[in-house]
């Protein structure tokens, strides 16, 4: 079958779902292909921390009706070390600017539920999506869904297809420039029903390795511990889990880890990885397909938000004033913003993880650091601005 639509967006994760909804509040019609079905995409655990700028960017479109009620907003992390924990006052330090704790697919969840209500388009198990013509004024896709071929013709595609996604590499070679970082450690998370054992977030640097306790809700936790990037989950039953966050996050007082079943675990690699520019003909890649950074910063959403707002904006005026003129700086609008983001999301994953070879030298720059994050006002802040998110970093000048 074929068919028409104004833009044709790849992958219905937080980027291509968000996209079509700021277009549809435009009046400006899109069609979304998903490789996965829609359970899956709404199941998968992602991280939880949405900054300020992402929470008032749903919450003024119209997503933040569930989000204002079970969302937890957070005003400080800790930093654990040396058996000590020491508060970073976020908001205090960031002009009033706070976290607020949500679940990715709770995001995913209610755009879903807002774009069907709508009457939006997002075509589930579409399989073998294909992109052609992108260097021409009518780009199309193509791909198999029920055993039918179809195809849509589009005046602009969204690649918001993820890290392994599609469209990045259907931009010819030469086009783009690569800048990849792989760490040589990986995360190992948990979703667990159990009371969370802290209020606020804590970021533990240990010799064991790096840990992180997390949450979801007042009777879920989430909770995460560095492992080796190849490690083999079968190697890690729960009890094992538990007992190396508790000996991980440890103090000299008398708190203790509170420990419960756990729902879900997995292993995920950390990686940096940059393409510029992101955008080809009338391909415009966001999100995961142009970036990825380690999840220390719990950036990862926040960077995607951003992506698809400055996209949105550049849609609308092409269609509204007929102006090419954000669309020919999307990338460099969005591309300030995305190494600001890599750099912190690199000093914290620096800053909090084991090295292999850090047995002198690297862990007492570690300690060094921590020390200067949680005595120094000025160094404290600057974690706070960027944990709270920079609110008009990346502007155009
Ligand atoms: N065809 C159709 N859909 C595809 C294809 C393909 N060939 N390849 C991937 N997809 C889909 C995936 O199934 C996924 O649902 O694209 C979607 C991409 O979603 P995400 O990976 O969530 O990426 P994005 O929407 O950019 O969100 C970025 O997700 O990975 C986290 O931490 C990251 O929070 C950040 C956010
Ligand atoms: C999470 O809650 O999943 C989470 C929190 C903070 C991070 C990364 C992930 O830095």
């Amino acid at each position: 079958m074929n068919t028409k639509t104004q833009v044709g967006i790849i992958g219905a994760g937080p980027s291509g779902l968000l996209l079509s909804h700021l277009l549809h509040l435009e009046n400006i019609d899109s069609v979304i292909l998903e490789a996965r079905d829609r359970q899956y995409v709404e199941e998968r655990v992602r991280a939880g921390v949405l900054e300020q700028g992402t929470v008032d960017l749903l919450c003024e479109t119209g997503l933040g009706e569930r989000l204002q009620r079970e969302g937890i907003v957070h005003h400080g992390i800790e930093l654990r070390f040396d058996g000590h924990g020491h508060r970073i006052a976020l908001s205090d330090l960031s002009g009033g600017r706070s976290i607020w704790i949500y679940g990715q697919q709770e995001v995913v969840k209610d755009i879903i539920d807002t774009r069907l209500a709508a009457g939006g388009k997002i075509h589930f198990e579409a399989d073998n999506v294909n992109l052609s013509g992108i260097d021409s004024t009518q780009p199309a896709l193509t791909y198999r869904k029920d055993n039918q071929d179809h195809a849509v013709t589009c005046d602009f595609i969204a690649g918001c297809d993820g890290f392994h996604g599609v469209s990045r590499d259907s931009i010819p070679a030469g086009v783009l420039r690569t800048y990849h970082h792989v760490y040589p450690f990986g995360w190992l998370g948990i979703l667990a029903a159990v009371e969370p054992s802290t209020e606020e977030l804590i970021y533990a640097y240990h010799e064991r390795g790096f840990a992180l306790h997390s949450l979801r809700s007042p009777e879920i936790s989430r909770l995460y511990i560095q492992v080796d990037p190849d490690e083999d989950i079968s190697n890690w039953p729960d009890d094992r889990i538990w007992e190396e966050l508790s000996l991980r996050l440890a103090t000299e007082d008398d708190w203790t880890l509170k420990t419960g079943p756990v729902l879900e675990k997995g292993i995920t690699p950390m990686r940096s990885f940059v393409v510029e520019p992101m955008q080809y003909g009338r391909l415009y890649l966001a999100g995961d397909a142009a970036h990825i950074v380690p999840a220390t910063g719990a950036k990862g959403l926040n960077l995607a938000v951003h992506d698809v707002h400055k996209l949105a904006e550049a849609l609308i005026a092409w269609y509204r004033e007929g102006s090419d003129k954000l669309l020919e700086q999307y990338s460099d609008r969005c591309l300030g913003r995305v190494w600001r983001v890599q750099d912190f999301s690199s000093f914290m994953s620096l800053m909090l993880h084991r090295f292999s070879e850090d047995d002198g030298f690297k862990g007492r720059l570690q300690r060094a650091q921590l020390k200067y994050v949680c005595s120094s006002e000025a160094a404290a802040r600057s974690l706070a601005e960027n944990y709270v998110g920079l609110p008009h970093y990346g502007k155009y000048t």
